[in-house]
């Protein structure tokens, strides 16, 4: 079997801990440090992810013997260490002596040491240097009774537009079209004169007087996460090959533009994530789950692990809140519920020095004898009840489509709207399902689709033919289908697809339209059976071909025309929605798809705040309003973080979660 988060847990549990940069302490702390680990049930650190400096204070001269007595330390404890490359941030003297290693702007400006993340993915000294480190490190701690897991760099998403990195774009291009005519053709450069005759002339797409070429800045984004990944997939077979059984990750950004994660989870060992919800914001426990539920997704289903998170406030917010008593356990068990086998947090014990010296940690400047750390201790001992949720899957029979191609081709300048984003557009469809308590797989477009009763498509500005067959295959063999506005507009080289829109999805939509039109004001929309709603920043002058027309416009330009449809296709349903519906239109739209496709929450009803998904044979139940509420349940059910029966209901403070087992169950 594949290396996974399984081979962690099956040694350890469910994984709790942190990052952990002893660097910046005196060695006696390290011992406190351990025996609080312990006494706080953490068995996973993560440790050296800025150590480079450390580690290789000159070029060529090593010191591994800080480190050689840490990883010691955490084998004694049985703590077991996730080993990073410390390939994210190199030290002053690879910048200072090969400037060409320092990322370059897309104005030109050379960006400095003194921060993190200043080297250039394209640079050859900055490989050398970063696979022959690598390299040591793996020599030296292949076998390490403390070594659970390789962390590779941190946080990729690194650009640089240097003279180095115009030319691996050139050979990536190269690969990707043969010749210049290819090039030329793909990028559609008879458009303003650009039309390339010599390969040396062809840039990144630089700082430029006007809007750049959005077919070059499309490729542009698919070289930059290649190009890293390229990076990252270098170091895991330097790993690979010193320690076959340990598993090799680098930690996601969530719903983060600058690369591809689907291409990247197909390199990993594991899915790990960072995950910083916004306080304040009503949306965050939906944007979180939809996140999480984005992880689950990119490792096929199986458990990912939480690699960051904090206890309390960040640092790099300009208004930094904190987080209540019970928020940070109430964010991670909402992980653990949504398929995450670990908990960790950036980091063990807050800096004293450095940028993120405000950012909060296990440990606060204050010391262990805190409410903050209590609360650390007690989350950590409190999931050892949860063991048996280790390794569990949370069934879903919804799926949303959502691509990075597509993301980076939709939101590029001298649109329609800046206004109609593909994330926030997703978001927008989650949330209903998010409220029922239907559970969610994210899919990456082309993703096989039989196990599904119910596909939902957000957005897919670009789509290619296949991917758009495959939308249609999966109609036609009885699933239920809903595409939201301006999809299938563009080719895989994001042109525009000729024809009525949207072209390939036109059948299978029985609907098309000619003209996308963005609204100053919202416009009044009408259901079939006569109520109204509101939708807002984007219509569509369409014409139904065969669909049925649920819903049309009732008031400007476009009134007594189709705003929603629903087509037979084969022996399925497809939904066509041409505007952005206000929320309870899109919760009204979410229930009749739901009935359409046979598909109901893991609860009938849900009060407002309360998030309910099943993983395993456990169902979480989270409050995450600020009432207490009473949940309605329809069976007998024992909570495995109280010990108590809930007989017919369960009541949850703000901020309280019950995981319950029906009365007998095996879990915990
Ligand atoms: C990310 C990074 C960490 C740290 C935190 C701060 O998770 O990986 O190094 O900077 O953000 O929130």
């Amino acid at each position: 079997m594949k290396l996974g988060m399984h081979t962690l847990t099956q040694r350890r549990g469910l994984l709790f801990g942190g990052d952990y940069n002893p660097e910046q302490w005196p060695e006696e702390v390290w011992a406190q440090d351990a025996a609080l680990m312990r006494d706080a049930g953490v068995n996973l650190v993560t440790v050296g992810v800025f150590s480079w400096a450390r580690l290789e204070p000159e070029p060529g001269k090593r010191d591994f013997g800080w480190l050689d007595r840490l990883l010691e330390l955490m084998a004694a404890h049985d703590i077991g260490v996730d080993l990073a490359t410390p390939t994210a941030s190199p030290p002053p003297w690879l910048g200072h002596r090969w400037p060409e290693t320092l990322p370059v702007d897309e104005h030109g400006h050379t960006l400095w040491y003194g921060a993190r993340n200043q080297f250039c993915p394209s640079s050859s000294v900055y490989w050398e240097r970063s696979l022959d480190l690598v390299t040591a490190l793996a020599d030296r701690y292949a076998g390490h009774p403390a070594l659970a897991m390789w962390h590779v760099g941190n946080e990729y998403g690194q650009v640089c537009f240097c003279d180095a990195s115009a030319a691996a774009f050139r050979s990536w291009l190269r690969e990707r079209y043969g010749g210049l005519d290819g090039l030329n053709e793909a990028w559609g450069t008879t458009f303003w004169s650009q039309g390339y005759s010599d390969w040396e002339e062809v840039l990144p797409p630089r700082a430029a007087p006007y809007i750049v070429n959005p077919s070059q800045r499309l490729d542009w984004r698919r070289f930059c996460s290649d190009q890293m990944l390229a990076h990252f997939r270098a170091q895991r077979d330097v790993l690979r090959a010193r320690t076959p059984g340990v598993p090799v990750t680098t930690n996601f950004m969530g719903l983060f533009k600058g690369i591809d994660s689907w291409a990247w989870a197909e390199e990993e060992d594991v899915v790990a994530n960072d995950c910083y919800p916004e306080p304040g914001d009503p949306l965050t426990p939906a944007r979180t789950a939809l996140t999480h539920d984005l992880m689950r997704g990119l490792a096929k289903g199986r458990p990912w692990l939480l690699m960051e998170q904090a206890t309390s406030a960040v640092n790099w917010r300009p208004h930094n809140l904190p987080k209540p008593p019970g928020q940070f356990r109430l964010e991670s068990l909402q992980a653990l519920a949504r398929g995450a086998d670990g908990l960790c947090y950036f980091q063990w014990r807050a800096s004293r020095f450095g940028a993120e010296r405000f950012h909060a940690a296990m440990v606060p400047h204050a010391g262990p004898e805190t409410r903050l750390h209590r609360a650390v201790r007690e989350h950590g001992r409190e999931l050892r009840r949860l063991s048996g949720v280790a390794g569990t899957e949370v069934p879903a029979r919804v799926a949303m489509m959502f691509g990075w191609e597509s993301w980076w081709a939709l939101e590029e300048r001298g649109r329609p709207s800046d206004r109609l984003n593909a994330d926030e557009q997703l978001l927008r469809y989650y949330v209903p399902f998010f409220e029922r308590g239907v559970a969610v797989d994210v899919v990456p477009p082309g993703a096989d689709l039989d196990a599904y009763a119910l596909v939902v498509v957000p957005n897919l500005f670009l789509v290619s033919d296949e991917q758009a067959a495959g939308l249609d295959a999966y109609v036609r063999r009885g699933g239920v289908l809903v595409v939201g506005p301006f999809s299938g507009v563009a080719d895989p080289r994001a042109h525009i697809r000729i024809g009525r829109f949207p072209a390939p999805l036109r059948e299978v939509l029985g609907a098309s339209g000619e003209e996308w039109q963005p609204v100053g004001e919202p416009v009044r929309c009408r259901w079939q059976g006569g109520a109204e709603f509101t939708a807002d920043t984007w219509t569509e002058l369409l014409a139904a071909e065969g669909a049925e027309v649920v819903a049309e416009y009732a008031s400007g330009g476009l009134a007594g025309l189709p705003a929603v449809t629903r087509h037979r296709h084969g022996d399925g349903l497809a939904w066509y929605v041409g505007t952005m519906p206000e929320p309870a239109a899109l919760a009204a739209l979410a229930e009749r798809v739901l009935a359409d496709a046979g598909v109901t929450g893991v609860l009938p009803a849900l009060p407002p705040g309360v998030e309910a998904v099943r993983r395993g044979e456990v169902l979480f139940v989270l409050n995450h309003g600020t009432d207490t509420v009473r949940v309605e349940l329809p069976e007998r059910a024992d909570d495995l973080l109280t010990g108590a029966t809930a007989e017919g209901s369960v009541t949850l403070a703000p901020r309280e979660v019950a995981a319950l087992v029906p009365t007998g169950g095996a879990a915990g």
